[in-house]
């Protein structure tokens, strides 16, 4: 019997379940057992009739974006408050990414500002829950309709979140998840998309699958019929696909979490909550504007930076006076994705010349998100116990105090 003597994350079912897999058949999702065991409950949690396991939340959107039809030179509509790859995706769909701004409470995609930059040119709208707060979908499933533009929400970082009252996932056409490391569930790397159309399914399925001809909205298995498969004749894919499939370890690491979600949203909700109550007397620490319509799974707790201005405290100065007392990292916001590099130098414009080659993003283009960036902080909330998250609570409480007496 193997056990770990120091499991760094959640463990339930996850060392039984590798020993299966290592005693089963096949370690593939091809062969169809742990990764549709993980697909078939992963859809019922969340309430939607289809799900398809990949090995990122980036390949997910990938694999969306061009099921949505996406195609060369269309637009795609994402945040300027995300990470990179909303738009490394839209780029390896050939298209052309539009950014918008975010409300500077919640921090989400602004629906006026998408009203102000869809036009007849957009094929899709990438929505991401970011920090684990949905967006204000209505609005946004509006214009969508309107424009007929599929949307694409992004929940790699929000778990059973809520929007009015309906579940988030099952709200726009498709939504792609991530089981990479630090996410509400995690196998290291893995992914996944729902949707309730079958058609979107079967594709984004045959996308990440090689295009494998037999592949359905519902079924992961390639050889049916040894038969039929092994015979030379057989003429196997008619779809261009690439290989984003997740492996059965991974899936077996996935389920083994997804058994337990409801706790390990929780456990990351309450110590959100108590880290809120110590910044609630505080008037520079502003914890991300959680709206009465919706619920936050809070992948970290972002909270709005306002010391310098209010204590004469530096961004940097604050994060070591925090880590220096016991307290972890402090993450910041990434940079917003046209100021990143790859997009500003015009590094990725070579990629497709007759498309990118005159594209320039301006600073300045998403003003409310160019100016609360540099102030986000993300607190940890992955704690596995409540009594560490409660530690690192007292911790911050020092420091809201210590700062206040000088
Ligand atoms: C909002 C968001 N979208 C997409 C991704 C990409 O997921 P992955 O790292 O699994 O490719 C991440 C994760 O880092 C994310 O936080």
């Amino acid at each position: 019997m193997v056990t770990l003597s120091n499991p760094t994350k959640y463990l339930g079912n996850e060392l039984e379940y590798l020993k299966r897999v290592l005693e089963g058949e096949s370690w593939s999702a091809t062969g169809g057992g742990w990764t549709n065991t993980l697909e078939k409950e992963f859809a019922k949690k969340l309430g939607s009739k289809y799900a398809v396991a990949f090995n990122s939340g980036t390949s997910t959107l990938h694999a969306a974006l061009e099921a949505a039809g996406v195609r060369s030179g269309d637009e795609v509509i994402s945040p300027a408050i995300t990470v990179i790859m909303d738009s490394t995706a839209t780029i390896h769909a050939n298209a052309i990414p539009v950014y918008v701004d975010v409300d500077p409470q919640t921090f989400t995609m602004d629906p006026k500002d998408v009203a102000k930059k869809i036009s007849s040119k957009t094929k899709a709208i990438i929505t991401v829950s970011i920090y684990g707060l949905p967006v204000d979908m209505d609005p946004i499933m509006d214009l969508a309709r309107q424009y007929n533009v599929v949307v694409i929400e992004d929940n790699a970082q929000c778990m059973l979140s809520t929007y009015k009252e309906r579940p988030l996932g099952t709200i726009g056409h498709m939504a792609s998840y991530s089981f990479e490391n630090t996410k509400h569930i995690s196998c290291g790397e893995g992914g996944i998309i729902i949707t309730d159309n079958e058609n979107y399914a079967e594709h984004v399925r045959k996308l990440g699958g090689h295009g494998f001809k037999n592949l359905k909205a519902e079924e992961g298995r390639v050889r049916l019929n040894a038969d039929v498969f092994q015979n030379p004749n057989y003429k196997r894919h008619d779809m261009l696909g690439w290989n984003y499939r997740l492996s059965e370890f991974c899936s077996a690491v996935a389920l083994a979490q997804l058994e337990r979600i409801d706790e390990l949203v929780q456990l990351r909700i309450k110590s959100a909550q108590m880290f809120i109550e110590v910044m609630s007397g505080c008037d520079y620490l502003i914890p991300q504007c959680t709206p009465h319509d919706r619920t936050n799974s809070y992948y970290t707790l972002g909270v709005r930076y306002e010391g310098f201005e209010s204590i004469g405290v530096s961004w940097e100065n604050f994060r070591k006076a925090y880590i220096q007392e016991g307290g972890d990292g402090i993450y910041g916001a990434w940079s917003v994705p046209y100021l990143e590099p790859m997009i500003a130098t015009g590094q990725f414009n070579k990629r497709y010349p007759e498309i990118y080659g005159k594209l320039h993003y301006e600073k300045g283009l998403c003003p409310i998100a160019e100016m609360i960036q540099p102030k986000l902080m993300q607190f940890k909330t992955n704690y596995r116990d409540l009594s560490l998250a409660e530690s690192k609570v007292m911790v911050l409480d020092r420091i809201i105090k210590k700062f206040k007496k000088r």
